[in-house]
């Protein structure tokens, strides 16, 4: 009987396929139990995505962990001899904690691992798969590649201290040039070595024309050596290269990843489709001297391909505009810059407006839903107060600082507060992760009380100690007989972007955004 792949879902289909296209390059599969011992994670918790797993007393006494991660199991019973690469491919399913669900979620991942002697022309052959792989998908694909020793060996030459550098690359990670620049003054560079870093964000495009930019920011031999080695990549890549991208901002994590890192993006799919790279000092954990290059596909991301018909390149620009003061606001600055629309939408009950000629479509959404919206993929890009973005974790970028709706994140109480460090202190907040992290980084024991507005009263009625909140004026506070007794977060509108629309809607999101700064200097 001849099976009709029709019927299957695309995550079902692309592992078939997926199946066949690795067996046919010569990798092994690879079965990993569900269940390892809890010390393998605790002694390797830096090279996992979160360091929360699932754990329980199997029955020899054992403490074992619910598998969060395929890499590290391949990588402790590979052990390749000295020469020899062992490959392998994997479908699997990975449990690891959800921020959306706020509870443990399973994810399925279907990959492959070269673990011993990776050489140049292995390199390339994973390479090659992971393009392979996304085109199975039959949507409109691109792998965007980068090299972790251009960044490393410019951040080595600044000398940038260790301690710096994750927030330099989360910053790097999300496009923020304006905190960028902020942060690399803060870690003690001057103004050069911050343009320097910041001019990473401009390292991105078809591969050959950035490359070349690359290499005339070169400032030491590792970042040279990095680009000879994507380029020997890119020229071996033959017809696969179409849909290859270079992107030198694409930092991926720093413990984990040492060499070539790439992501895969589908059209459709909100997020990351792919994630790889090379591996060698979480493979060396186990086998001494060893290379290792892998990569991931998220099964579940799959869901919301867009079929190849509808996968042209949608030229309508979908915005989350948030409604109130700041949403007016933004709708000014981007009107002046000529994506107004004939319709007010203040005037009418509809949650959607468009101006087919400037091909927008703003969607009227809560303030605080705006950053969900755009990570989700059903809006594009999004205008929202930092504040919100900063509590909502969102995993977009973060393109442009518009100034507008400035105002601090602050701790404030009575004026005559003395903090007593012999008890936790109690915080009221809408806020609640910016005040864990805030208070986490102080050391300071705190119990959250949340609350969703009129915070002020809190302390007035002896309900918390302090409240972490906005302050535009202060009046409240001060009207209220309270006082900002720290402050510590600049808020203003952000301009964010959805991270595959960036790839897939690339020329109508930055000449929105050039016309948006245009407007803002006028
Ligand atoms: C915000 C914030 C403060 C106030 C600060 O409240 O929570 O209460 O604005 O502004 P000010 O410094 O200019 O006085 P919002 O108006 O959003 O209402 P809420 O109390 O319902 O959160």
């Amino acid at each position: 009987m001849e099976l009709d792949l029709t019927r299957f879902s695309p995550a079902e289909r692309c592992t078939l396929q997926l199946r066949a296209l690795y067996e046919q390059a010569g990798y092994r599969k690879f079965r990993c139990a569900r269940f390892e011992e809890y010390s393998l994670y605790q002694q390797n918790q830096k090279f996992l995505p979160d360091a929360q797993v699932i754990t329980f007393t199997d029955l020899d006494g054992k403490l074992r962990a619910i598998r969060p991660d395929v890499t590290l199991s391949i990588a402790k019973n590979a052990q390749p001899a000295p020469g020899e690469c062992k490959r392998y491919y994997y479908t699997e399913q990975v449990c690891r904690p959800s921020r959306e669900s706020h509870t443990f979620a399973e994810i399925s991942q279907m990959g492959l691992e070269c673990i011993g002697a990776v050489d140049a022309a292995r390199q390339a052959e994973v390479v090659r798969l992971a393009v392979d792989s996304l085109a199975t998908l039959g949507t409109r694909t691109f792998l965007e590649v980068s090299h972790m020793g251009y960044l490393t060996g410019l951040l080595d030459t600044l000398q940038v201290d260790a301690a710096a550098r994750p927030r330099l690359l989360e910053l790097l990670r999300d496009k923020n040039a304006h905190e960028l620049r902020q942060a690399a003054l803060s870690a003690g560079l001057d103004a050069d070595g911050s343009d320097a870093l910041c001019a990473l964000l401009s390292l991105h495009g078809p591969f050959e024309t950035a490359l070349a930019e690359a290499r005339a920011r070169c400032r030491c031999q590792a970042q040279t050596e990095a680009l000879d080695e994507l380029q020997a990549l890119y020229a071996g890549l033959g017809k696969d290269a179409a849909t290859v991208r270079l992107d030198l901002s694409l930092a991926g994590d720093m413990e984990y990843y040492n060499g070539l890192v790439f992501t895969g993006y589908a059209a459709g799919a909100p997020r990351a489709v792919l994630k790889g790279g090379r591996y060698d000092l979480l493979a060396r954990r186990f086998t001494p001297d060893t290379c290792a290059l892998g990569f991931a596909l998220y099964l579940d991301e799959l869901e919301r391909l867009a079929p190849s018909a509808e996968a042209e390149p949608d030229t309508w620009l979908n915005i989350a505009l948030p409604k109130g003061r700041l949403g007016d606001k933004a709708y000014g600055l981007l009107a002046k810059a000529g994506y107004g629309c004939d319709e007010d939408y203040n005037e009418t009950r509809k949650l959607v407006v468009e101006n087919p000629e400037a091909r927008v479509r703003y969607f009227l959404v809560k303030p605080s839903d705006v950053a969900i919206y755009v990570e989700h993929g059903a809006a594009d890009i999004g205008i929202v107060g930092k504040d919100i973005l900063a509590e909502s974790g969102a995993d977009v970028y973060e393109l442009m600082d518009t100034g507008m709706g400035k105002c601090r994140m602050c701790v404030a109480g009575p004026k005559d507060f003395v903090d007593d460090e012999s008890r936790a202190l109690r915080v009221a907040t809408k806020f609640v992760s910016i005040a864990r992290e805030h208070y986490e980084a102080l050391g300071r024991d705190i119990d959250i009380i949340k609350l969703n507005g009129s915070i002020e009263l809190a302390p007035i009625l002896g309900l918390s100690d302090v409240i972490v909140d906005i302050v535009e004026t202060g009046t409240t506070l001060r009207e209220n007989n309270l006082a900002v007794l720290e402050e510590f977060m600049p808020i203003s509108a952000r301009f964010i972007a959805n991270r595959a629309s960036y790839q897939f809607k690339y020329r109508q999101l930055t000449e929105l955004l050039a016309k948006m700064k245009e407007a803002l200097k006028v």
